[in-house]
């Protein structure tokens, strides 16, 4: 997959010029587009989840380069879906810019897919490892049309964990990848492959900058090792995807015996089931064009 086409516009937050760059580089840090009030109330609402270890039962709250053991601090906290525990960030005013920017880089079907935050604890939080999104899909006969939007809650530097992209990456079919330290009972995947450093751009932001990446742009994110916990915000937009034009191999996904699982598994069998049903028809209802997308890949 080379870059993503723009079939029709919506509200036009980025200049071409910004659009030509996405496609080239498979990313772009865009300024100053969420104000600091808003990033203080979403940053709130995101801190009590991970101090409150919301949907650690569910299997929604893990260690993402750990192997998540019980009594065990995460070494990288990740919550998955935040939405599902918070719905009024939905309503917050950067869901529409960001949702405008989707539809411009995807097209007007777009949908936001997912979403999640990590949070890297001050003085230890890890590196999150080189890596492409779309490894982390397991159905191989797509090419995914998905771009992820990164949210920094507070300043991000090179001390407390910016992120770090492998520019033109995108271009490149899905790398092999395998779990972190090549542990399957650790959640995050790892490129197996060496990244090419002289392609690697470093992306601090400020607060209420974004940055948008591409499902197959490379990336990594450094350790913090400041004072204070670094904390971010991640929102998965997708199209239809496209049937893929090769075969492709996605062995990393045959086994995968994380904690989390088992404690969702179990989660699900003491009655969670009729939870995920409620959540899923009210995604419907508030989200069908994403349904509509699911349908067509059929
Ligand atoms: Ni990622």
């Amino acid at each position: 997959m080379t870059a993503i086409a723009i079939s029709h516009r919506s509200d036009t937050i980025l200049n071409q010029t910004q659009v030509d760059s996405f496609n080239e580089s498979g990313f772009l840090k865009l300024t100053s587009i969420i104000d600091e009030v808003e990033i203080n109330q979403l940053r709130a609402k995101l801190m009590r989840l991970f101090d409150d270890k919301t949907g650690r039962e569910e299997g929604a709250y893990y260690d993402l380069v750990g192997r998540d053991e019980e009594g065990k601090e995460p070494q990288l906290p990740q919550i998955k879906d935040p939405l599902n525990f918070v719905p009024s960030i939905r309503k917050m005013p950067f869901m529409h810019i960001v949702d405008a920017v989707a539809k411009q880089l995807l097209g007007m079907n777009a949908t936001l897919a997912n979403d999640h935050a990590i949070l890297k604890p001050a003085s230890y939080g890890q590196a999150t490892p080189w890596h492409q999104d779309e490894a982390y899909r397991a159905n191989p006969k797509y090419d995914f049309q998905e771009i992820s939007f990164w949210i920094a809650l507070q300043k991000t530097t090179l001390e407390n964990g910016c992120m770090h992209y492998c520019a033109g990456s995108h271009r490149r079919p899905v790398m092999t990848h395998q779990s972190a330290n090549n542990d399957p009972r650790i959640h995050a995947l790892e490129c197996s492959n060496e990244i090419d450093g002289s392609r690697v751009v470093a992306c601090p932001v400020a607060v209420g900058d974004i940055i948008v990446h591409h499902t197959r742009t490379a990336h990594y994110a450094g350790p913090n090792i400041t004072e204070k916990p670094r904390l971010a915000y991640i929102l998965i937009y997708e199209a239809p995807p496209h049937l893929a034009k090769e075969k492709r191999e996605i062995s990393w996904h045959s086994r995968r015996p994380t904690a989390a699982e088992a404690r969702r598994r179990m989660w699900l069998i003491k009655g969670g089931f009729a939870t995920v049903i409620g959540r899923k028809l009210a995604r419907i209802w508030r989200n069908p064009q994403r349904y509509i997308n699911k349908l067509k890949r059929v």
